[in-house]
């Protein structure tokens, strides 16, 4: 099974809530002119749509790539609800896409599918203008770090920002930045928790145990048996 298939069911979906990071973006984008009015877009592991919906309400045509089924139909589902007519859903994944049009916009938000050279050279030649965001090298939590240690590893945050600055630089492309730091409280119910760092240990390359898992989230759990974790992110969304 595709690992983004069994996130899915538990992924955040779009909201209208005026208090979402999303907001943040879209307030940032404005502010580098970044225009969606009667364009076309590329969403490149676009998930359930949480950008992908606002964005199609704006765009006069979206393609929303995902390499995950599941990812797609709760996207589908909420295109549904919004009566968003012009959203086409593309079941692939990066390597094997074929860029067919010359899109406004590619946008990558949060997703792995751009993660080397190569996948870069790609999106960098689907578009007029390119939109990418992505973790900035920090993601303080205390939970993940207990349970790597508890697993024998040492948690290392995700930068992809890194990644694509430092490519754009070899490129000697024109590129602007904009730095975001969340502050990100989640609570689970004990079992959905378990299930959650499961999940987050494996798609790290870490077999996860599930023993070791419950005895770590016992520190973190409350009396009525919940786990809460407060996460410190930095992003970077690029533009170029
Ligand atoms: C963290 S989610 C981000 C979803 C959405 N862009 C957002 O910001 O909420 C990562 C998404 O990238 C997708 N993905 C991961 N690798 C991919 C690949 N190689 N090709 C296409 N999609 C991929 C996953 O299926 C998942 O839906």
């Amino acid at each position: 099974m595709n690992k983004w298939d069994k996130k899915a069911k538990n992924y955040s979906r779009y909201s209208e809530d005026k208090d979402r990071f999303e907001n943040r973006i879209f307030d940032a984008l404005t502010s580098l002119h970044v225009e969606f009015k009667n364009k076309t877009l590329l969403d490149i592991g676009c998930g359930t749509g949480v950008y992908t919906l606002h964005l199609a309400k704006k765009c006069l045509h979206v393609d929303a790539m995902d390499s995950s089924k599941e990812m797609l139909e709760f996207l589908k589902q909420d295109a549904k609800k919004l009566n968003l007519n012009n959203i086409n859903t593309l079941h692939v994944n990066w390597n094997s896409f074929t860029c067919k049009n010359n899109y406004d916009y590619a946008f990558c938000t949060m997703s792995p599918a751009i993660h080397d050279d190569e996948d870069l050279k790609k999106m960098n030649n689907c578009a007029k203008t390119k939109i990418y965001l992505g973790w900035a090298g920090k993601r303080e939590t205390r939970i993940m770090e207990a349970l790597f240690e508890a697993h024998g590893s040492i948690y290392t945050p995700p930068n992809g920002a890194k990644k694509v600055k430092d490519w754009l630089n070899r490129q000697n492309k024109f590129y602007q930045v904009i730095p975001f730091e969340e502050e990100k409280v989640r609570t689970r119910e004990f079992s959905e928790a378990v299930e959650n760092f499961e999940w987050h240990l494996e798609v790290r390359g870490v077999k996860p145990n599930k023993n070791r898992i419950e005895t770590v989230l016992k520190d973190f759990c409350d009396k009525d048996n919940f786990v809460t974790e407060t996460t410190i992110n930095h992003f970077n969304l690029i533009v170029w």
